[in-house]
Order: structure tokens, then C-alpha cells, then sequence
């Protein structure tokens, strides 16, 4: 219990609205119509913002498959990365309420990645993890702690990124949606909330079965295209999603200098990011699936993509 008297200190600071002023009052979202997301119903003037989603309405379940970690991912799936809230029109905002800044590594450093934008201070306060200490989640740390790895450092400054970030930028999960701050227990339900929220959206897109039901199996023999990615990914969801792929331009690879390539695409499978709407609270679980905004930067050429396998003995691939 080191940290308590800076949890309380963060306590005194959490009591404002960020996105718009909700009052703690009359969140009986049971009560309210669970209207679609980036729908015309889902107008903030006229509907509860803590049971409808009205900020960020285009949600994105977002996820990571990268061999190199110096994690190993976890044995047949990828990891969790996010819950993001972008903008119906598919741009986005973050960092949405400094109250609730927990990153001790913001990224960008300004709210709106320019140079004069409003800064983003570094957190330098307990780990965002012990902040589920009081409400006695040790099997939600754990699965955090199993599906959702940081790439880069450790796995709670990328929760804390995620949180402070992104979940900001909801109407759902803001403070006053929590009911009134009297109650000291309440303090940082909203984290927690989101947390499990995301965590349910990620179970929701297994992305490594996904693939595997259609023969696309971590292969350093094989390449696949990103076009069979994505119809592989679309018939499982309803909608197209995003691919991302790091490693090297196709043109710079050595078969692409062969074949004196043009595309410039990426050529390792890296991400995927599944765009929704929901019905009502994102916390219910409620959602329609829905094409991606953007373009995925991976390479077009036939059989261009790697979906690479682990290093033995890490997950990732199947165990004989
Ligand atoms: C919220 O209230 C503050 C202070 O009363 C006011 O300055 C601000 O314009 C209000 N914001 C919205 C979105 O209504
Ligand atoms: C909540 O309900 C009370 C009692 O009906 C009402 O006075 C108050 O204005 C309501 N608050 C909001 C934010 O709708
Ligand atoms: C997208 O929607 C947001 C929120 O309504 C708005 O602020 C922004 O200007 C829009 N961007 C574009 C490119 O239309
Ligand atoms: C911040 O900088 C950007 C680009 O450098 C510019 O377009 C914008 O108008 C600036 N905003 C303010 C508030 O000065
Ligand atoms: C953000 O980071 C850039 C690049 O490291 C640095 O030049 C700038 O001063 C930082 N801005 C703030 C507000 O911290
Ligand atoms: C690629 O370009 C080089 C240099 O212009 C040329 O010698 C070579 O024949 C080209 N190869 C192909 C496959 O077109
Ligand atoms: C590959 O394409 C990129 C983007 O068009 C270009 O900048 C780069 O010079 C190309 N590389 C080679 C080896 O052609
Ligand atoms: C792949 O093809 C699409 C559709 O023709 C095109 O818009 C995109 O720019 C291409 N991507 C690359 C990396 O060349
Ligand atoms: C597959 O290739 C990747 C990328 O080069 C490498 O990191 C990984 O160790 C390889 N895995 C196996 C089982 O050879």
C-alpha cells in the first residue's frame, strides 16, 4: 500500500468531465435505447453519452503479431493491443482528458501530435496495474499479463498508453458515467471497465484461428497475399479490416529487385484491426462489423506477405 496516498492525491484531480459535461446523475443506461453507434440516434444533444457511444463511435479491436517481441506471443493467437475509439468519419482524436493521464511514455506528446499542441505530461505516479489492486482482479492482471505484451517495455505502460489514450476519447467511459465520486471504491472503475471491455472484444476476434480455418498458417516457407488475408478475415467478421505489415518495401526485397518492382508495399504481416459499431455501452458487447476507413500498406503482389512463424520453443506456432 505505498502507493496510497498518491492514489488518493489522483483521486482529488479525476473529478471533471472530459468530453462533455455529464452530470453523475441518471446513468441507468437499462433504461435507454441502445442505439447504433455513428447512427443519426446517436446524437449527443438527444441520448444519455454514458449509454450510447457518442465521441468515438467507429470502434477498432486492434491487435499484434510480431515474432521478434522479445515476449513470446502467446501459443496460437496473437495480442491484444487496443480499443480504440476513432471518429465516425474514421479520423480520431487522444489523449482526451489529462485528468486521467497515466502514460509514463506519451505518445505522441501533444494531444494533437504538432508542436503546438497541449502537452501531455509524462505520468510518473504507480503503474496503472496496482490500480486493480483494490478491486481484487488478480485473474484479469493475469490474462493481461498472458494477452496483452508490450512489444517495447513493460506490459503496463502500454495498458496505461491504451488507457489514457484511447479510453479517453469515449463518451462511455468517462467519469461521471461512474456514478458520484463519494464513494472512494469507485475510484478508477473506469480503468477497470475498460480493461475487461477490451479484453472481450479481443476474445471475440481470434485472429490466429481465424486465419488457420482458412489454411493460413504461420509459414517462413510460404508467403500468402493480403487480398486472401483479408477475404479470409471478411468471411469470419462481415467486413474488411485493416492489415498492417511492417519489415521491408517489397521493391526493396531481394525478389522485388529481381523483378524490378514498383510496389512499394510492406511485407510482413504485423497487425489487424477490426472496425465495429455498437449498440448502446461498447461495455455490453453489442456490435455490427465494419469495413475498414483506410488502406492496408501491405504489398499487393501475389504470395508477398510473411506471416512469419516464432523462433522455436516460443508460442505462436503450433507445438508438435
Ligand atoms: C462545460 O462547462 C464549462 C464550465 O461551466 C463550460 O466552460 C464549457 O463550455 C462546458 N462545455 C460543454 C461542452 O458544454
Ligand atoms: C436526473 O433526474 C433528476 C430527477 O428526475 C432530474 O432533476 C435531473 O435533471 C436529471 N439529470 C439529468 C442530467 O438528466
Ligand atoms: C471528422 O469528425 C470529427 C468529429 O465530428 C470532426 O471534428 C472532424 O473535423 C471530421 N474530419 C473530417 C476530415 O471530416
Ligand atoms: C498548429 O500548427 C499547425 C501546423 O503546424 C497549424 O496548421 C495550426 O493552425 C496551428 N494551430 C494553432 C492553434 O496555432
Ligand atoms: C515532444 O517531443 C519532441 C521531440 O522529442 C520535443 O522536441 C518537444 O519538446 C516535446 N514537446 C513537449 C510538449 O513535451
Ligand atoms: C531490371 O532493370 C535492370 C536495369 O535497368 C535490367 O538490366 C533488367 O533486365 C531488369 N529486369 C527485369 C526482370 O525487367
Ligand atoms: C521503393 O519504393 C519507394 C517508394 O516508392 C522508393 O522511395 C524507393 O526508392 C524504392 N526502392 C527501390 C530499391 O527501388
Ligand atoms: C495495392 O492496390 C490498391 C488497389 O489497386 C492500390 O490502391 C494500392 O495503392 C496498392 N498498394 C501498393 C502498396 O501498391
Ligand atoms: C521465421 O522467420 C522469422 C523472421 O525472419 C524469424 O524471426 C523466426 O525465428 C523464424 N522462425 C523459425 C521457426 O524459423
Amino acid at each position: 500500500m505505498q502507493y496510497s496516498l498518491l492514489m488518493l492525491a489522483a483521486a482529488v484531480v479525476v473529478a471533471k468531465a472530459a468530453l462533455y459535461n455529464t452530470s453523475t446523475a441518471n446513468h441507468s443506461c437499462v433504461l435507454e435505447p441502445a442505439y447504433r453507434s455513428c447512427s443519426a440516434k446517436a446524437n449527443p444533444s438527444s441520448v444519455d453519452t454514458c449509454c450510447v457511444e457518442t465521441f468515438g463511435g467507429l470502434l477498432l479491436a486492434t491487435q499484434f503479431w510480431n515474432v521478434w517481441a522479445d515476449k513470446p506471443l502467446p501459443e496460437n493467437s496473437w495480442t491484444l493491443h487496443g480499443l480504440w475509439p476513432d471518429f465516425c468519419n474514421g479520423s480520431y482524436t487522444q489523449y482526451c482528458d489529462l485528468s486521467r493521464q497515466y502514460d509514463p511514455i506519451p505518445s505522441p506528446n501533444t494531444t494533437t501530435g504538432l508542436p503546438n499542441g497541449t502537452s501531455v505530461p509524462a505520468y510518473t505516479g504507480p503503474p496503472i496495474s496496482t490500480f486493480l489492486t483494490p478491486f481484487r482482479k488478480f485473474s484479469l492482471l493475469d490474462y493481461m499479463s498472458t494477452f496483452w505484451l508490450s512489444q517495447t517495455g513493460p506490459n503496463s505502460d502500454l495498458w496505461a498508453h491504451e488507457f489514457s489514450k484511447h479510453a479517453t476519447c469515449f463518451s462511455t467511459f468517462d467519469i461521471p458515467c461512474y456514478g458520484p465520486p463519494s464513494s472512494s471504491p469507485q475510484l478508477h472503475s473506469d480503468v477497470v471497465d475498460f480493461f475487461e471491455t477490451t479484453i472481450g472484444y479481443y476474445k471475440k476476434f481470434p485472429t490466429w484461428d481465424f486465419l488457420a480455418r482458412h489454411q493460413i498458417l504461420p509459414s517462413n516457407q510460404t508467403g500468402y497475399s493480403k487480398e486472401e488475408i483479408e477475404d479470409a478475415l471478411a468471411e469470419e467478421t462481415g467486413a474488411v479490416p485493416y492489415v498492417g505489415c511492417s519489415g521491408p518495401r517489397y521493391n526493396e526485397t531481394d525478389a522485388g529487385k529481381r523483378e524490378n518492382s514498383t510496389d512499394a508495399g510492406r511485407t510482413v504481416l504485423s497487425e489487424v484491426w477490426y472496425y465495429m459499431h455498437v449498440f448502446g455501452r461498447p461495455q455490453e458487447g453489442r456490435f455490427v462489423s465494419v469495413d475498414q476507413t483506410g488502406r492496408s500498406g501491405c504489398t499487393n503482389v501475389t504470395g508477398g506477405v510473411w506471416y512469419y512463424e516464432q523462433m522455436e520453443g516460443s508460442g505462436g506456432r503450433e507445438e508438435l
